[in-house]
């Protein structure tokens, strides 16, 4: 296939290195038939990697019946997929709003904060929720957001697991708070389960809407359904999006109690929200999580992960962190101020796909369906790749 990339593509991701062309499994191959182990899925996306068969027939079934209807007519899938989240939540009063991103679903959320009748909205440095402009206001990266300013003003950004700057900056204004409980884009950063329960605490004190950005974590990827759900705290909504229908576009809003009530007829909506092929995609992804047992094979192949690729690094890991299977590897390679942008080209070279999701953090977030075999050779690989940069070969 003949890309001119530059000439075809607005200028916003660079110039990629690989075209990938099929999948199977944790397996992907480029156009000249080099073959890969995918431990990164798409960004935390394709988590049941891919073509698997179940996914393949729900999908071409539903694409074969209805592919779509817009939102003045029910569908049977999105029925379907918003009772399950509905039971997978177990929230009372838990309600639904489907449309196609994780930054369309942040939106909503945000749309949805301003019927408390407040604006002020506190997240967390270092947090990504998007890149449309409600979003990207909430996205407290300032290099991400200094050329599009001015964006909405009246967002507090308090330090991450800082409890004092939270209490002083959750106020009767507030409308809402925005949180992460693993901040995946800032380098697979936790919040302390004592920072999401204060943001309980002082959410409900003043009226305010804990909103869980569950985008990156949810549906199983840290080995629970939703993240938070350790944490014991009951949000008034999350937003979920990436894994929830394996690799469509889909984005869910999803609200709890009195949250569920703020929006009435005409308060927001999306054309093609709900589709009939996003949503059976979606339960099928939910079906086979539950059928292959899939949660519990992220919580211990993370661990065994967090482990082996310190283990096989040859000194170049120096921490693995993260839960389930979203995880990063910090890497030190002598004399480099970049060195996971290095160790990812040279990764690739070894026939893996990883992400430089920070100067020194590499981003792993495999499909729950990687085999114990895809799993061994992209250790080897690993190996391979950090015997490269160590000054003792293996
Ligand atoms: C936590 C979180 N929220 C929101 C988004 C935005 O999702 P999308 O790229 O689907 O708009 C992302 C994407 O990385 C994310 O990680």
């Amino acid at each position: 296939m003949n890309v001119n990339w530059e000439e075809t593509f607005l200028n916003t991701y660079g110039t990629p290195e690989l075209t990938l062309v099929r999948g199977q499994g944790s397996r992907v191959w480029d156009v000249t038939g080099g073959e890969y182990i995918d431990l990164l899925g798409g960004i935390a996306v394709n988590i049941l990697g891919a073509a698997h068969p179940k996914y393949v027939q729900a999908v071409s079934d539903q694409v074969g019946t209805l592919v779509h209807t817009s939102n003045l007519y029910i569908n049977g899938p999105s029925v379907k997929l918003a009772n399950k989240l509905q039971e997978l939540v177990g929230w009372p009063g838990a309600k639904v709003f489907f449309c196609n991103s994780g930054a369309e679903a942040n939106e909503s959320a945000l749309k949805l904060s301003r019927l408390t009748g407040k604006t002020q909205v506190v997240v967390v440095e270092g947090s990504f929720h998007g890149r449309t402009m409600g979003s990207l206001s909430l996205t407290a990266q300032p290099a991400k957001q200094k050329p599009f300013e001015p964006l909405l003003n009246d967002v507090t950004v308090v330090a991450i697991n800082d409890l004092e700057a939270l209490r002083v900056a959750i106020t009767s204004a507030t409308a809402a708070v925005f949180l992460e409980v693993i901040q995946g884009e800032a380098g697979v950063r936790s919040l302390s389960w004592e920072f999401i329960r204060s943001a309980r605490e002082l959410t409900s004190e003043v009226g305010a809407l804990l909103i869980i950005d569950e985008v990156q974590t949810g549906i199983g990827r840290t080995g629970a359904w939703w993240a938070h759900a350790e944490s014991g705290v009951t949000p008034d909504a999350i937003t979920v999006a990436k894994s929830l229908a394996g690799g469509l576009p889909i984005g869910a809003l999803i609200t709890c109690g009195e949250a569920s009530k703020l929006f009435t007829p005409g308060s927001h909506g999306s054309t093609f929200g709900g589709n009939p092929v996003s949503c059976a995609a979606a339960i099928s992804v939910i079906n086979v999580i539950e059928q292959e047992g899939l949660l519990s094979r992220a919580t211990t192949l993370g661990q065994e992960l967090k482990e082996s690729l310190v283990n096989r690094s040859h000194g170049i890991v120096t921490q693995v962190r993260g839960r389930g299977l979203l995880l990063a590897a910090e890497v030190h390679i002598e004399g480099e101020s970049d060195p996971a942008a290095k160790f990812v080209a040279k990764a690739l070279e070894h026939g893996l796909l990883l992400n430089a999701v920070t100067p020194t953090a590499v981003r792993l977030a495999p499909a729950l369906t990687i085999t114990d075999a895809e799993v061994e050779q992209a250790l080897l690989r690993w190996a391979l790749t950090c015997n490269y940069f160590s000054e003792v070969p293996s």
